[in-house]
């Protein structure tokens, strides 16, 4: 099977699990639970589980193992766009080609979807059943994704995002904003299934943690290249937000050339990363090639 149906099939996998793990629409309180569904179920292309399924492809488990964290990581990742478009944030009122979840539910609702979405990713992990790890794995589980998505990660990455607008950073600070508000998650992605294989020889983790680092970097620079130039029916959001908002971006510094360049230059970077791996590595080199464009 090629990569790309591959990861058509992977993206069926991960909507079921999500589907399964929701809190349904009309259990109470019925208005939180359907905006909960709203802002996950409403699209998107279910980058972080792929990243996760191609990660355990990688490592020899099969994707049942890693369901829960594929689960998991998109629920903090829609948290991190609802609370993303709020007014207070990027005031955006277009995600994934709809209006925003505080658009269509109000900003009270939107914040208590993202505050019970975040709490929800690691009640998935800490009882999720298939994920079949012992206790000591599903600790590392659980703070490797409070790691990548608290202070010290996308939370802080996006308070320094809001801080830097409008302020003169150097292309290092733009970088290190990126790293953190969307590069420690996608990297997350690729190591939480290295917690299913105790003992795992300190190589993978290695190249886990380098090619995450490069692709997750790359991916942002990419996203805010498309916030510059794709039409809102191809990106599902409205362009331009960086530019209007003031963001310090790499782009803004250095001009579409040098960032292209850059996402290329750490595109091979991660690929690089995998250069000792054969064909179990091919999904993550596909998502590598194929979703920084
Ligand atoms: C958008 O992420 C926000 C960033 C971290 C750049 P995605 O581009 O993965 O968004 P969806 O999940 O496909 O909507
Ligand atoms: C957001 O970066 C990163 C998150 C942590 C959500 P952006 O603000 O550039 O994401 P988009 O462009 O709104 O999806
Ligand atoms: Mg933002
Ligand atoms: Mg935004
Ligand atoms: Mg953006």
């Amino acid at each position: 099977m090629n990569s790309e149906e591959l990861a058509r099939q992977l993206r069926v996998r991960v909507d079921q699990a999500l589907e399964r793990w929701l809190p349904p629409a009309r259990t109470c309180p019925e208005r939180l639970h359907t905006a909960i569904r709203y802002a996950v179920m409403g699209g998107g292309k279910r980058l972080r589980p792929l990243l996760a399924y191609a990660s355990a492809a990688w490592l020899g488990l099969p994707p049942e193992r890693v369901d829960a964290i594929a689960v998991a990581l998109e629920i903090v990742h829609a948290y991190s766009l609802v609370h993303d478009d709020l007014p207070a944030l990027d005031d955006d009122p277009l995600r994934r080609g709809r209006p925003s979840t505080h658009v269509a539910f109000g900003e009270a609702i939107a914040i208590l979807v993202g505050d019970a979405l975040q709490a929800h990713a690691y009640l998935v992990l800490a009882t999720d059943s298939t994920l079949n790890a012992s206790p000591v794995a599903r600790c590392q589980l659980v703070r490797d994704l409070a790691t990548a998505s608290g202070s010290s990660g996308m939370a802080g990455g996006q308070a320094m995002d809001m801080e830097a607008a409008g302020r003169p950073v150097d292309a290092a600070q733009a970088e290190f904003i990126c790293g953190l508000k969307t590069g420690r998650l996608l990297e997350a992605a690729i190591l939480m299934p290295c917690r299913l294989r105790p003992g795992i020889e300190p190589q993978w983790l290695e190249a886990a943690q380098r090619f995450g680092r490069a692709y997750g970097l790359a991916f942002q620079l990419a996203d805010d290249l498309r916030d510059m130039d794709a039409p809102a029916e191809v990106s599902g959001k409205a362009p331009g937000g960086d530019q209007r908002q003031g963001k310090a971006t790499l782009l803004s510094l250095l001009g579409p050339q040098a960032t292209r360049a850059r996402v290329r230059t750490l595109q091979l970077e991660a690929r690089d990363a995998l250069a000792s791996w054969g064909p179990e590595a091919d999904l993550l080199r596909w998502l590598c090639a194929t979703t920084l464009g």
